[in-house]
């Protein structure tokens, strides 16, 4: 039996069965863009964890600078005992991101982490609960996660119910014959039918949705999105979890439109491998939950 056959076997009795499972072939090192697996078969990996990797593996300035940290100290909650290097990059974060006017940043760990906290924020600038999300988007495994994700197998089966006051509206994609007029109506249906635009507090966007099949928000429908945040005071917020960090060709897929999004979700590739996430705003909306609502340990 080979090697990653007798992984497999071990996995199906000490691992949960809902843990997806794309390949049975088992990871023992990696460089770049290529990675060896248990039997030493090599294969160029384009999955890079899931787009996690847009520097490759082990990029030599990645574990440069986790050596230097691991040298120093490894972890200090930030709201105990803060530290440089937190600063440093929500500096890098607020000079880089495609936010009109001034910036300001939060670090957390995960992607889902980073999304929930964009809700978060917008529901305390806007002091409103509404967020509108859109079909085939993927913003994490959480309850509100899973909540704004737009697809209910296998991402939401069995695990309801979800937090109330999301709605979802269906994202343009000519395949599915949805054009941007279509999702314009939808908004607008829900605006008559569901909820009145001054109690939502968010729209929630992928520039370039992932999960649900590498699709790119038009340019049309970014500015008219842009346009009903303005009308109605709405945050708008881009999930760049996953279109972030140069998989677009820029540093954020956001820098690809005419306009911008007022918070910017980041995770993923910020981190070369390591869990970190964060969300990137204008600091006017950003300041709006009272000293000690954000953190993690
Ligand atoms: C667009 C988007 N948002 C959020 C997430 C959740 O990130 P994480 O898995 O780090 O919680 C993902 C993960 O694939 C994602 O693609």
């Amino acid at each position: 039996m080979s090697s990653n056959q007798q992984l497999q076997e071990r996995r199906q009795i000490a691992v949960a069965r809902g843990v997806g499972q794309a390949t049975q072939r088992y990871a023992v090192r990696a460089q770049n863009a290529e990675i060896w697996d248990a039997d030493g078969q090599r294969y160029i990996d384009f999955a890079g964890g899931i787009g996690v990797l847009n520097t490759g593996h082990r990029h030599p300035q990645v574990m440069a600078a986790i050596e230097r940290q691991l040298a120093a100290f490894v972890h200090s909650c930030f709201q105990v005992m803060p530290y440089e290097p937190y600063i440093a990059l929500a500096e890098k974060l607020n000079a880089s991101a495609p936010i009109r006017g001034p910036a300001k940043s939060l670090l957390v760990s995960t992607g889902a982490e980073a999304v929930k906290n964009a809700v978060k924020i917008a529901r305390a600038y806007t002091q409103r609960s509404g967020v509108i999300a859109f079909s085939g988007g993927f913003h994490g495994r959480t309850l509100l996660g899973m909540a704004l994700t737009g697809k209910v197998a296998p991402y939401k089966m069995g695990f309801g119910p979800f937090p109330a006051e999301i709605y979802h509206v269906r994202f343009p994609h000519p395949y599915h014959g949805v054009s941007v007029a279509d999702t314009l109506d939808d908004i607008a249906h829900l605006f008559k039918y569901d909820i009145e635009p001054t109690r939502v507090a968010a729209l929630l966007i992928e520039p370039v949705q992932g999960e649900g099949g590498f699709t790119v928000a038009p340019a049309e429908l970014m500015t008219a999105l842009r346009g009903i945040c303005d009308q109605y005071g709405i945050v708008l917020i881009a999930d760049e979890v996953q279109s972030g960090f140069a998989r677009t060709g820029k540093l954020f897929a956001m820098e690809h439109y005419a306009v911008s999004a007022d918070l910017i979700t980041v995770a993923k590739s910020i981190g070369g491998g390591l869990p970190l996430a964060g969300v990137v705003g204008r600091a006017e909306i950003m300041d709006a939950p009272a000293a000690g609502g954000l953190g993690g340990t």
